[in-house]
This record gives C-alpha cells, sequence and structure tokens, in this order.
C-alpha cells in the first residue's frame, strides 16, 4: 500500500485529497497545526493517521519525519497543500510590509521546500515518489494579476521549486504544481466556481501518476498550464 502525506489536511482542498486517496486503497497520513480537527477529520476515512505538523516550523518538519521514518519507514507521496492567504484582494506592492510578505514566502513557499528537502531523499531510496505542490493560477508569472501580493509571490516562488526540485529528484520521482481552480473553501470562499471535489481530483491525478507520468509541470485538471 503505498504512503501519502498531506500538509494543511484537516479541512478544505487537503482533507478531500485525503478522502480521495484513502479511497484508492493508499494510506493517509494528515497533518496540520490543530490535533483536534486532525483527529476528527482522521475518524471519517479508512487507511489514514494523523500527525501534528506546522510547516512553518522547521523544528515540527524535522519531528515529524523522525516519526515517520520509525513507523512507516517509507515516503511515496506528498501533497504540500498547506497555505495561507497574506494580503487581501486590494492589496498592492506599496501597501504590502516586508514583514507580510516574509511571511508569506516562509509559509507557502518554504514550508514546501522544507518538506520536499526531507521527502526527496526517502523517495529516492525507494526509487518512487509523487509530489504535489498546491498552487495557484495567481502564482503563474504568464497570467500574473493584481491584489494579494505576498500570495501571488508565495505561489510564484512555489511553482520556481518545482521546477528546480523536479530536475534533482531521481528517475522515478515526480514533482509537479497543480492549480486546484477557485474551489468553495474557507479560502476559497462561498462565491468560489468549484465544489471541494472537482479542486481536489487534479491534485489526486498527479499523486498518482504513473511511471511514465509527467514531471515539473503546472496543471490544472490534469491539464497543462502555463507558469
Ligand atoms: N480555494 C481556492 O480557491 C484555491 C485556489 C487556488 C489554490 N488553492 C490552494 O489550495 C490549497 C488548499 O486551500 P483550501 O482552499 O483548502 O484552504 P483552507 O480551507 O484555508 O485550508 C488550508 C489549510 O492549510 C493549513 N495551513 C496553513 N498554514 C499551515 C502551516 N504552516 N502548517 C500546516 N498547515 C497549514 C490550514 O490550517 P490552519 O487552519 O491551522 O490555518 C488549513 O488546514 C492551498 O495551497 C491554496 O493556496 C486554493
Amino acid at each position: 500500500m503505498r504512503i501519502a502525506v498531506i500538509t494543511g489536511a484537516a479541512k478544505g482542498i487537503g482533507f478531500e485529497t485525503a478522502r480521495q486517496l484513502s479511497d484508492r486503497d493508499v494510506r493517509v497520513i494528515l497533518t496540520g497545526r490543530n490535533a483536534e480537527a486532525l483527529e476528527a477529520a482522521t475518524a471519517t476515512l479508512k487507511n489514514s493517521d494523523w500527525q501534528v505538523l506546522d510547516v512553518g516550523d522547521d523544528a515540527s518538519v524535522a519531528r515529524f519525519f523522525d516519526w515517520l521514518k520509525t513507523t512507516h519507514s517509507r515516503l511515496d507521496v506528498l501533497v504540500n497543500n498547506a497555505a495561507r492567504v497574506y494580503g487581501g484582494r486590494g492589496s498592492s506592492v506599496l501597501g504590502t510590509d516586508p514583514e507580510t510578505l516574509h511571511e508569506a514566502i516562509s509559509n507557502n513557499a518554504i514550508g514546501a521546500f522544507r518538506m520536499m528537502q526531507k521527502a526527496l531523499p526517502m523517495m529516492r531510496q525507494g526509487d518512487y515518489g509523487r509530489i504535489v505542490n498546491v498552487s495557484s493560477g495567481m502564482g503563474a508569472l504568464s497570467d500574473m494579476g493584481s491584489g494579494a501580493v505576498p500570495y501571488r509571490v508565495s505561489k510564484t516562488a512555489l511553482n520556481a521549486l518545482t521546477l528546480l526540485a523536479a530536475q534533482e529528484a531521481a528517475a522515478n520521482v515526480k514533482v509537479n504544481a497543480v492549480c486546484p481552480g477557485w474551489v468553495r473553501t474557507d479560502m476559497g470562499g462561498q462565491s468560489a466556481t468549484r465544489d471541494v471535489p472537482t479542486g481536489a481530483r487534479g491534485i489526486v491525478w498527479a499523486a498518482t501518476l504513473p511511471d511514465d507520468g509527467p514531471t515539473g509541470g503546472f496543471f490544472r485538471d490534469g491539464k497543462a498550464i502555463e507558469w
């Protein structure tokens, strides 16, 4: 049975990704910052477990991987889903303070970077790996709008890390970025055009790619989109 770790998995797209993977007989480890929410979410799924993990904190990431190596010794799938919105839709470059930009990059991009640094050697050892960095069209340079400045920059950085990590990954380790579209979650709001299962489907597709599947790409609904 494949082992998958999902960050920020107690709710929203992260939880739905966990649900869809567990339905495909993947053993899923839900992680996040809130133990109570994780325990409640995990109780509704088969083949699953949970651990507290704050991707914004080096020590928390190190503790998690120590636990994973002791309990499972393998990692097949990593979904870097955890993120927060920094800067409102109306936020501008001139109106953004450096600390907020710094925090957004640390949480949303360096968080995934911390996880990939620990995950890639384990995947290389197992000669199998699927890393999905949950990104956003809001981070695409080809479609850069305005507003939500810190969030956009953090997702652009995540896209760059995706390409760089894909080049360093071993032969059967694939690293891709996926935009779930505009999804009705706490982050996306109720006006969003997509339901949560639809948003998660493209992530599950990238998490379960066959050995001849793509790597170093940016996808929505399983189709390549511009960086
Ligand atoms: N919804 C959309 O329309 C949309 C569009 C494009 C991309 N996305 C991306 O899709 C992903 C999931 O978003 P969502 O809509 O499901 O948002 P959500 O409902 O707000 O869930 C985000 C999750 O990430 C967790 N998280 C944030 N920072 C964390 C950290 N440092 N360590 C661990 N967990 C952390 C949150 O936990 P806490 O509750 O503890 O904060 C929460 O569980 C994100 O990467 C987002 O950028 C969403």
